[in-house]
């Protein structure tokens, strides 16, 4: 075996090559899983009976009217499960519910021969409800004391000795909005039943091992009768890795007691009122900075909203609470985490993981003292960046902290940082009503999930009699090009050209026990994976074809197709050497395995080496910013990401690319509101539609978009030398709301620490605008007092579904 990291001569990892399905993407050719329903034979379709309460008794149900309906076949209700009635993995999640916990929330599935016939059956079933009080809003839950699940605190050193040794101490509060996945492929699956009750489902899933439990326990049956395959997924973002499980639970159950397919399509509307999203957050926060404005003490409370079950909210809390620091060095530091119950959609994963909202506060923090301590806030910044030997508040050694700075002077070079600075203030002092700001922020993004056990993974690689080769990973495809990778990676392994090597989808009979593909770290766990398989075949035809070479089989060499040795100079083809290692009946596959070494996290002291490595970036943005009605542009972006020796750089600059925009519409368009008012609709999603939410389009894209990798950036801790990119760049579009902060903050005299609500549509940059401007009448504010704006401010700016504008 090689090492995990080292590269063979000419590799086809590194190779800049399209991803694996991308002709078929754009051609329409693609198969997702929903499009098998169109060619399978006598599927039946479910549609929901949705609650008009956002927190309810059901006191009766009656399903009989739906029969009427010519077309409607069953109607699935709780009575029909013969296993346990729960979706979810924390049993706090009935797949028919006798409580209702949101606006939306199903409560029967109506089974019919068309969509349309399901549909109107839903309409027909009648359901008696007994309406409760219901909080909706985070302040409400905060006010209530409604939390779910463990309370983590994250602790090092002691505040109150920081605080003591603060020459400047702010305080202030938060709120920030959660985001919709809004994935292209909505929630979908197709369930099959065999003569022996073996149930196959298709599902659109990031997490095929759990959506097979799922449906396993729902029906009672045991995991070998239930096998869950994902062709690829039209977009997950962290959207299916929990929330699948019970759609594909539902289409089992109606195949299972009607013995013919169903298929479950969420539409549009569907997915959005009853699929979870982002957690929103709240945060108080209390920070001590020395004279230099280095960071002695942060204490802070981050409260997510759950949604009405815990689903992720645990772990999605944990890696706020692990990333509060960002790139920052916190002697003293103290963070508590809570998750509040609230009578909407079940919170969960969504790109980063909480790692965006617990960075959030840390910037937010930064940007807002950065006057008040008279620091340019990119200054600021870098003073309290780590520097090697230091480790961060859960006790892990920040590991090539020195790329940090290293970063940053690459992208202030590479960014043209300085010069512009100066025709901004040039710019700004010219123009009376627009204001210009280049902001940059830092990311370090923890890789591997926090629970230790969820690093592993494996592989099934099979090489056939004519020398091509067939792999299967456990991980999906949801555009992130991890089969691409993996495709790169056995090819590589194996000494084949790409060509000849294929990949099938995933499936749970393939490999089993799979963790979600997450987490950032699918081509680091599969990749090992995959490789491990790859070079135990290797390893069998190179004792093949050693004895041909007349060498040692560790002398031999595979490369493109071609087995040689540097000792001679004969040379054996690939299909040659695997036929007459097939004729000497040696295996021709392999199973691989791979298991990230050094880890451990104490999850009740929150302490431990979670991480097998961080993720670093830097960004910098330049907007500009119209007075007159908070409306912007971004004229530029630079990034640098450290994506270590990338194995396939296109796939990587998608994945900076689109993390960023998809950053950048969580922080300044995507702004999800519900109704908090006391009428009927209490509760009910009010943004159900592309009409209602705004997502970044192309309009939105910067007007100049510059991204490059860190060089040198080998990590050789993992795969080939690479490093995961999923999820990092996301974070980096933080600069664009410290950029928007700090033009907002040019329409006013320096010193004036500005605030802003999250997301910053143009509206809260024009509130933004005005505060700036006011404080030109109140020059002079001392920092308590802008400690207590802070909070008012964000009591009147925070998303206003949250507080109630
Ligand atoms: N990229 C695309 N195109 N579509 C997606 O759904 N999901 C993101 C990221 N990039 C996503 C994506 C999320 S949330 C994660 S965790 C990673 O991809 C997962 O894949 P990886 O582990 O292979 O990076
Ligand atoms: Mo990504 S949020 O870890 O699926």
């Amino acid at each position: 075996m090689t090492a995990l990291s080292q590269r063979p001569v000419d590799p086809v990892v590194g190779r800049a090559i399209p991803h694996e399905s991308a002709a078929l993407h754009v051609s329409g050719k693609a198969l997702y899983t929903d499009d098998l329903a169109a060619r399978t034979h006598g599927v039946l379709h479910a549609w929901p009976v949705q609650a008009p309460h956002a927190h309810a008794l059901v006191t009766g149900l009656r399903t009989t009217p739906a029969m009427d309906v010519p077309g409607v076949v069953r109607v699935l209700t709780a009575d029909d499960v013969p296993g346990t009635n729960d979706s979810g993995t924390k049993h706090d999640e009935p797949l028919f519910p006798t409580e209702v916990m949101f606006h939306g929330h199903a409560v029967a599935w109506v089974l019919a021969e068309t969509q349309e016939a399901a549909r109107l059956g839903a309409a027909r079933v009648e359901v008696d409800y007994e309406p409760l009080p219901s909080i909706i809003t985070l302040a409400e839950a905060i006010a209530a004391e409604s939390f779910q699940g463990a309370r983590p605190t994250i602790r090092r050193g002691d505040v109150g000795t920081g605080f003591a040794a603060s020459a400047h101490v702010f305080s202030g509060e938060i709120q920030m909005g959660g985001q919709e996945h809004f994935y292209l492929e909505t929630q979908a699956c197709l369930a099959h039943v065999d003569e022996a009750g073996q149930v196959f489902v298709e599902s659109s899933t990031q997490h095929p091992t759990e959506t097979q439990e799922v449906v396993a326990h729902v029906l009672g049956l045991s995991s070998h009768s239930v096998t869950v395959q994902c062709l690829r997924m039209g977009g997950a973002f962290g959207g299916k890795e929990m929330q699948p499980h019970g759609y594909a639970a539902v289409a089992a159950l109606g195949s299972v007691l009607t013995g013919r397919p169903v298929r479950v399509r969420l539409n549009r509307t569907q997915d959005l009122t009853m699929t979870g999203k982002r957690h929103p957050f709240h945060a108080t926060w209390r920070a001590g900075f020395d004279a230099e404005g280095r960071f002695q003490a942060l204490e802070a409370t981050l409260t997510s909203d759950g949604g009405w079950s815990l689903d992720l909210s645990e772990p999605v809390l944990a890696r706020a609470l692990c990333h509060v620091d960002n790139a920052y060095w916190l002697p003293h530091v103290e963070v508590h985490g809570r998750v509040a119950r609230t009578h909407k959609t079940s919170q969960t994963a969504f790109r980063g993981f909480g790692g965006p909202q617990g960075m959030l506060v840390v910037e937010d923090i930064l940007g807002r003292c950065a006057p008040l301590l008279g620091i340019a806030a990119g200054e600021l910044r870098r003073r309290n960046f780590y520097t090697p030997g230091q480790a961060t508040p859960y006790g892990q050694r920040v590991r090539h902290a020195e790329r940090i700075h290293a970063i940053w002077s690459q992208l202030e070079a590479s960014g043209d940082v300085l010069a512009r600075q100066r025709e901004i203030a040039a710019f700004n002092a010219a123009q009376p009503h627009r204001r210009r700001a280049l902001a940059m922020t830092p990311v370090k993004f923890g890789i591997a999930f926090n629970f230790t056990a969820f690093n592993q993974a494996g592989a099934l690689v099979h090489v056939y009699k004519d020398g091509s080769v067939l792999i299967n990973h456990g991980g999906t495809e949801m555009g992130q090009g991890l089969h691409t990778k993996m495709l790169q990676v056995a090819a590589t392994s194996l000494g084949v050209p790409l060509a000849r090597v294929r990949l099938a989808p995933t499936r749970t009979d393939k490999v089993p026990n799979t963790s979600a593909t997450a987490a950032s770290s699918s081509a680091d766990l599969n990749g090992g994976a995959v490789k491990h398989a790859c070079e135990q075949i290797r390893w069998r035809l190179a004792e093949v074809a050693a004895r041909t070479l007349g060498v040692g089989a560790q002398d031999v060499l595979f490369a493109d197709g071609r087995v040689t040795s540097d000792r001679g100079d004969q040379v054996l083809a690939f299909d040659d050497v695997v036929n007459l290692a097939y004729h000497q009946r040696i295996s021709l596959w392999a199973a691989g395995f791979y298991r990230t070494e050094g880890l451990h996290w104490d999850m009740s002291r929150m302490q431990g080496e979670p991480f097998k490595y961080f993720a670093f970036g830097a960004a910098a943005t330049e907007v500009e910013v119209d007075g007159f009605t908070g409306s912007y542009r971004l004229r530029r972006v630079d990034i640098v990401q450290d994506v270590g020796d990338s194995l396939s750089p296109l796939i990587d600059l998608g994945q900076i690319e689109g993390g960023f925009v998809q950053g950048a519409g969580w922080l300044t368009l995507e702004d999800l509101r519900w109704d908090t008012g006391d009428g009927p609709g209490r509760g009910r999603l009010t943004t159900p539609s592309a009409s209602t939410y705004k997502l970044p389009s192309f309009s939105e894209m910067p007007q100049v978009f510059n991204v490059s990798f860190f060089e040198d950036a080998h990590d050789d801790g993992v795969v080939y030398g690479s490093k995961a990119v999923g999820e990092p760049p996301l974070m980096l579009a933080l600069s664009v709301r410290e950029a928007l902060r700090q033009a907002a903050a040019a329409f006013g005299p320096p010193g004036h620490g500005v605030d802003l609500a999250s997301p910053a549509t143009p509206e809260a940059v024009y509130w933004a605008v005005e505060a700036a401007q006011a404080s030109t009448k109140t020059a002079g504010t001392s920092a308590e007092a802008v400690a207590t704006s802070a909070a008012t401010t964000a009591v009147h700016a925070a998303s206003p579904g949250e507080v109630g504008r």
